[in-house]
């Protein structure tokens, strides 16, 4: 089933679709070994763990869906009752912590595992699902829902599907067929809603009959100083580049006064900062026309593009 992924991360490779997937139909395996050599889940979660820096509590929980999946496959193997396990998740925490590309590997993990037919992700946000006027609502939950089965539902900040403050708000439609879809097709569908942790406790409070198809729940928490300098390190070398001398320290400098101001998006935040600085050391190369550069050249981020930044010079109190 060659489908084309419909998400991906812009600086990320796109997620690698296999074309078949194991399925959850029975077979010879006995040990958790057969079963993660079977589906290759583990080379999934290997990257995960290589890939992603800190989230070690959400890379813990992702590691103990996916022993219940194994064991939910050799018991199914055994001939033991085997009821469908729900799989619907809350994924909470700030932007910029990992949300989005965590639901894309998991999106992987259940595709390996055989629980979705083609381990895509498609991410949403209320516009896409809820229409502006009556009866335009309905159709669009279903187009997206259609697109979305066999994979992975990612709705974004899905507590804008409720506006209580509304005496007929068009969302509340949404989530009723949500709803619906969520208990009648889990076996072909997993929905992760995400968002602010604050916001999301509230939404699921008002919303019941939601909170209840959850079965998990992850919170990424923001990342450290020393991870955000660990996570730029990573994406320089994904791109090709790397600190020079003296660069990181003041790389360092540069997210503790980051840090300080309002709008900091973790990871997030760093990538836009490397994407700036990219351009000062463009920059900074361009205005040489005769000089030979050499590969080093090339990929070095040299402190005088940290330091051009603006938040070194916004005085910080
Ligand atoms: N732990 C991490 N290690 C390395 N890169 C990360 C990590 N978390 C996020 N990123 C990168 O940061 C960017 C934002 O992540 P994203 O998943 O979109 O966050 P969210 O969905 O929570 O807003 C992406 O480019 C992603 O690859
Ligand atoms: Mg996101």
């Amino acid at each position: 089933m060659g489908s084309v992924p419909l998400y991906s991360i812009p600086g990320s490779s796109a997620p690698v679709i296999e074309p078949a997937a194991p399925g959850v139909a029975a077979s010879s395996a006995r040990t958790v070994a057969q079963v993660l050599a079977e589906s290759q889940v583990e080379s999934v979660m290997d990257e995960l763990d290589r890939d992603l820096i800190g989230l070690a509590p959400v890379k813990q929980r992702i590691r103990d869906i996916a022993a219940l999946l194994v064991i939910d496959k050799l018991r199914m193997n055994m001939g033991l009752a085997a009821q469908n396990p729900s799989l619907h998740m809350s994924f909470t925490g700030n932007p910029g912590t990992g949300k989005t590309t965590v639901a894309m590997r998991m999106a992987q993990i259940l595709h390996r595992l055989g629980y979705v037919r083609k381990g895509h992700l498609v991410a949403v946000t209320r516009d896409d699902l809820v229409g502006q006027y009556i009866g335009h609502t309905a159709p669009k939950t279903k187009e997206v829902l259609k697109k979305a089965m066999g994979g992975v539902l990612f709705i974004d900040e899905a507590y804008y599907l409720y506006r209580p403050e509304n005496e007929r708000d068009y969302g509340q439609e949404a989530i009723e067929i949500l709803l619906q879809v969520m208990e009648n097709q889990r076996d072909d569908l997993v929905v992760i809603l995400a968002g602010y942790k604050d916001r999301m406790d509230t939404f699921f409070q008002s919303n019941p009959g939601l909170s209840s198809r959850i079965a998990h729940h992850l919170d990424f928490p923001d990342y450290s100083h020393p991870e955000l300098v660990q996570i730029a390190d990573k994406m320089l070398d994904a791109m090709n580049y790397r600190f020079g001398e003296g660069a990181r320290e003041v790389f360092g400098e540069y997210l503790t006064r980051r840090l300080a101001q309002p709008h900091f998006a973790n990871a997030r935040s760093v990538r836009n900062a490397l994407d700036r600085m990219r351009l000062r050391q463009a920059s900074r190369l361009f205005a040489n026309r005769e000089r030979e550069l050499t590969r080093d050249d090339l990929t070095t981020l040299d402190p005088s593009d940290i330091r051009a930044s603006r938040v070194f010079r916004d005085s910080v109190a």
